[in-house]
């Protein structure tokens, strides 16, 4: 039986968040520069999403640039620029093909104007695909999100249209630039790395976290479907005992 053939389809996560990590050490391997590596890493973002659409996964959150990606060398940073706008335009009609919609979290103020403009296009040419959400956390940081949401809090405590004793975990995720989807049950680091990164901090409070030693663009399918297959083998207590739970 192929592992893929082994997953409990009762059991997919809906929501899967992943660190694609490990570009850069790929291409040094092969003695190429970084954004060869990058390109490649693009490959993997295709084979993974086809992968995490036809597993019945239902948003698939991939952190593609951090906020403190920026300090990068300049070169860098305007080379994966130049290829997420490329990605984009290129990857329109596979996107439409195969009904996913696509969108982006993160501070998209930060972003050289023309990726703001294929953003806003490939966003409005995706809006009413429906099959699964792709994610994109673009000059994204999970504290430059939690900030944004404490001051619009505070503004709307000031103009009284919340009132203090409102304030709880329900009300500060409705403030989250990721309050329109289901908090990841799976996120999966790649390259050995074993940190968040300031991904999604508040969101990953009872995630399942799955490190992989393989590096970004070696990441397979089956790489995919053995995170799943490992994931659905854990016992989420949430706090309660195990007897609990069996009961
Ligand atoms: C992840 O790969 C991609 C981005 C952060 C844009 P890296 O570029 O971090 O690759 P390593 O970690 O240096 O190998
Ligand atoms: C995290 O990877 C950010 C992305 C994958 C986009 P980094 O490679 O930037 O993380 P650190 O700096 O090694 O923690
Ligand atoms: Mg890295």
């Amino acid at each position: 039986m192929s592992l893929k053939e082994k997953l409990d389809p009762g059991k997919i996560p809906q929501h899967v968040a992943i660190i694609m990590d490990g570009n850069g050490r790929w291409a040094k391997g092969k003695g190429k520069f970084r954004i060869f590596g990058h390109q490649n890493g693009v490959s993997t973002v295709k084979t993974i999403t086809e992968a995490a659409a036809e597993m019945g996964i239902k948003y698939l959150t991939l952190y593609a640039f951090s906020t403190e990606n920026w300090s990068r060398p300049a070169l860098e940073v305007r080379a994966l620029m130049e290829l997420l706008v490329d990605t984009m335009r290129k990857e329109l009609p596979t996107l439409m093909k195969n009904k996913i919609r696509l969108s982006f979290i993160g501070n998209m103020n930060d972003l050289p104007e023309k990726c703001q403009k294929q953003i806003k296009v490939t966003m409005e040419e995706t809006k009413d695909n429906n099959r699964m959400d792709l994610v994109l956390a673009l000059s994204y940081s999970a504290k430059w999100d939690l900030v944004q949401a404490v001051k619009n809090i505070s503004q709307d405590v000031h103009v009284g249209k919340i009132n203090q004793d409102q304030i709880n975990d329900k009300l500060i995720d409705s403030y989250l630039s990721t309050n329109w989807m289901p908090h990841p049950e799976l996120l999966i680091r790649t390259s050995g790395e074993k940190r968040i990164s300031n991904f999604l901090l508040w969101e990953i409070a009872y995630s399942e976290l799955y490190f992989t030693e393989k590096l970004w663009p070696d990441f397979t399918k089956e790489d995919l479907y053995h995170a799943v297959y490992d994931f659905q083998n854990r016992e989420r207590r949430f706090g309660k005992t195990s007897e609990q739970l069996s009961s």
